[in-house]
């Protein structure tokens, strides 16, 4: 599938591979930003070792430039016949604030509904300011949220977008 261009040319995607891990690993500054992009059960610190496991699980996807350079990261998982969940999404440090987020959302959302997908889900942090207006801005609402002691706003909401 082809995702739709901004300002760095032509985007696609493909299934992540283990030699993406130590890229998207050294995104993170620190543990607060890799606990923010992938929930409480980030190790400290986040290594390029647990990354590849992860995404051995078959979940991940990446987008990448026309040189192959990974631009972004997430990971989809089927919830039942209805709903699909997006976890650790994430743009290059470099790229943020350019429009690559929305353009990355909405193919992702074009790529849970051409699977039968009703509605995407996700979890975000309150402190997360700059994910909530991406995700509120795609049309996702708030349908819950949890206790999360390990951000700074102490919740957690979950989105949905309906497909
Ligand atoms: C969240 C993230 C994916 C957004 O990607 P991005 O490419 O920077 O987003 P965009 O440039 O498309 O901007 C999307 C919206 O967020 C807003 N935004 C971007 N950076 C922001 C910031 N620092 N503070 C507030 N809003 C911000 C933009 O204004 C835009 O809203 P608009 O449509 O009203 O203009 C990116 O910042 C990121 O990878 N963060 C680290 C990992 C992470 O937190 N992932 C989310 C896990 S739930």
């Amino acid at each position: 599938m082809e995702f739709s261009a901004f300002d760095i040319g032509d985007v696609s995607q493909r299934p992540a591979r283990a030699n993406d891990a130590p890229i998207v690993a050294g995104w993170f500054a620190g543990h607060g930003d890799a606990t923010r992009w992938g929930g409480p059960d980030i190790p400290n610190p986040l290594t390029a070792a647990w990354l590849e496991s992860e995404i051995a699980d078959g979940t991940y996807f990446v987008c990448v430039d026309s040189k192959d350079e990974v631009v972004a990261i997430y990971s989809l998982k089927r919830i039942d016949e209805e709903a699909i969940h997006l976890r650790r999404f994430a743009v290059a440090p470099i790229l943020r604030g350019r429009g690559a987020g929305r353009a990355m959302i909405t193919d992702i959302a074009g790529l849970a509904r051409s699977k039968g997908a009703g509605w995407l889900s996700l979890w975000v942090y309150g402190s997360n300011k700059a994910a909530v207006r991406l995700y509120e801005n795609a049309g996702f609402r708030e349908i819950g949220t949890r206790v999360a002691a390990e951000d700074s706003s102490g919740f957690c909401l979950r989105m949905r977008l309906d497909l």
